[in-house]
């Protein structure tokens, strides 16, 4: 039997550009998705997690573009991604701290409108080249590999105004031209290779995912799945071509993973259970991982009258470009049932059934490290890839003391219990090759929009209305990590 983590097992941290780095308007980057992304001033929490809320429409849209600071003149709302937590200006001191708590391996995206401010520009900007590149070797001159997302979430505005996001399949070709000044100017830096933030993100907050807005839809079931299917083909071209151009290069996919237990032992709750699987984790993995479209999805989108539309060689296009490891998000448990009016709560991205034997966070979302265990074992057994802990943490309030201190003790058992839930897997036999806290710096929530919401284990001195100082104050759960990193995971 395996006894603890590996030897060389990658504890990490993870953000992404459009939550962390700000310096929106500098160095020739141009506006993205997330730099549109109001949030209201004066909101209620509930308010602020209101699906209406979360939905880009054109008028805000349009009105975003033409704001040029980070909050609307009248004060009536800010854009806090614009901001981040201004990692452009600080990111040297953010990898001596992750360098001083031992961090193996930093997971970090780029921001598309840096390298090109629209997408479709002739040349990439050098500029932001040039800031990529200080980063990425700054990783490695203190000892840390590089975990690298391509895109998370933030689509150069431009391609949405003419393209209207992922639905156009001209998305792909953009997109490519992107991935092959990625491996050209990177492929001596970066370690794994992410070419999508969590996949079935296009289907949960269309946005984010497939940039679409929802008010330009005439039928938005068929635009979010065909948006999906350009973003399948992206994804495996872009792995085909990393593995053409880099001969040895680790690809990876990555889903926001649900895990979904039976509410009851009725068989309709099963059955339902497996098409929430299958519905919300599987087809994309099974899409990713096997290379290709599953049965089941046939009289899914027969049930939804989406008809995929494909072009000769497609299915051989994802066939060849399935990935090299399987990387998840994982930050709560769900019931799976058929009554309708069972308890809701919220989670990430979805609105979720209540588990009566699971603690909540302060945003509803359900605590459940034992979940992580059998997710591990679940996605091993399917697809018998190393996989990777991308995204797991938890989002709460934290109080900055008057001497600089944080008190996160919830942090810490969140971290505990899902590190040892983590080390449980691999000593099931599970092949685990990687552990990346999210938010290891405070930054902006990508589903509430602000920066009370806190993952860190560093703190940033910043409110929900880009006010603060920014400065960076190491949190209790750093020293803990610090030590966790130091042991190997073997004294938690
Ligand atoms: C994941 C995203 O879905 O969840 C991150 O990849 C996000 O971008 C994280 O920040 C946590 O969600 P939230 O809404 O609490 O920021």
């Amino acid at each position: 039997m395996r006894k603890g983590f590996p030897e060389g097992f990658l504890w990490g941290g993870a953000t992404s550009a459009s939550q962390v780095e700000g310096g929106w308007n500098e160095g020739g980057r141009g506006l993205d998705t997330q730099d549109c992304r109001p949030v209201g001033r004066g909101l209620t929490r509930a308010q602020k997690n209101s699906w209406d809320h979360k939905q880009m429409t054109t008028g805000k849209f349009e009105r975003a573009i033409a704001c040029t600071t980070t909050s609307e003149a009248d004060g009536s709302c800010d854009y806090p991604f614009r901001q981040g937590s201004d990692e452009y200006h600080r990111w040297e001191e953010d990898l001596d701290l992750f360098a001083e708590m031992g961090m193996k391996i930093y997971r970090l995206s780029v921001s598309w409108s840096r390298i090109f401010p629209n997408g479709d520009d002739p040349e990439p900007n050098r500029e932001g080249l040039e800031y990529y590149r200080r980063i990425l070797a700054g990783c490695h001159e203190r000892g840390m590999k590089v975990f690298l997302t391509m895109l998370h979430y933030a689509v150069p505005v431009h391609l949405v105004k003419t393209l209207g996001g992922w639905k156009n399949r001209a998305m792909v070709d953009q997109y490519l031209r992107l991935a092959k000044t990625l491996f050209t100017e990177f492929g001596d830096l970066v370690d794994y290779w992410l070419p999508f933030n969590e996949m079935n993100a296009g289907r949960f907050n269309p946005y984010n995912g497939v940039a679409l807005i929802k008010d330009q839809e005439e039928n938005y079931d068929q635009a979010i799945f065909q948006a999906l299917h350009h973003e399948f083909l992206a994804s495996a071209l872009a792995t085909k071509m990393a593995h053409e151009m880099l001969p040895g290069s680790q690809v990876g996919c990555m889903i926001a993973r649900f895990c979904h237990y039976p509410a009851t032992c009725k068989p309709e709750d099963q059955l339902q259970q497996l098409h929430d699987e299958q519905y919300t984790n599987w087809f994309y993995t099974d899409v990713m991982a096997r290379g290709i479209y599953p049965e089941y999805m046939e009289r899914y989108f027969d049930s939804k009258g989406i008809v995929i539309d494909m072009e000769p060689g497609d299915l051989d296009v994802l066939r060849e470009g399935t990935v090299d490891f399987v990387s998840f998000s994982y930050y709560f448990t769900q019931l799976s049932t058929v009554d309708e009016g069972w308890e809701k709560t919220d989670g990430n991205l979805v609105v979720a059934a209540a588990n009566p034997y699971l603690p909540k966070s302060e945003w509803g979302w359900q605590q459940d490290p034992m979940g992580l265990r059998i997710t591990l074992n679940q996605l091993w057994d399917r697809y018998r890839k190393p996989l990777f802990v991308a995204e797991n943490g938890l989002g709460a309030t934290d109080v900055l003391e008057a001497d600089g201190s944080v008190h996160d003790p919830y942090r810490i058992k969140y971290l505990r219990d899902h590190i040892a839930a983590m080390r449980d897997a691999v000593e099931d036999g599970v092949d685990v090759i990687g552990y990346t806290i999210w938010g290891i710096i405070d930054l902006v929530s990508c589903g509430s929009i602000e920066m009370s919401k806190r993952y860190g284990v560093i703190y940033v001195d910043a409110d929900d209305e880009c006010n603060g100082t920014y400065d960076r104050y190491k949190k209790d759960s750093f020293a803990w990590y610090q030590h966790c990193i130091a042991t190997n995971g073997a004294d938690l």
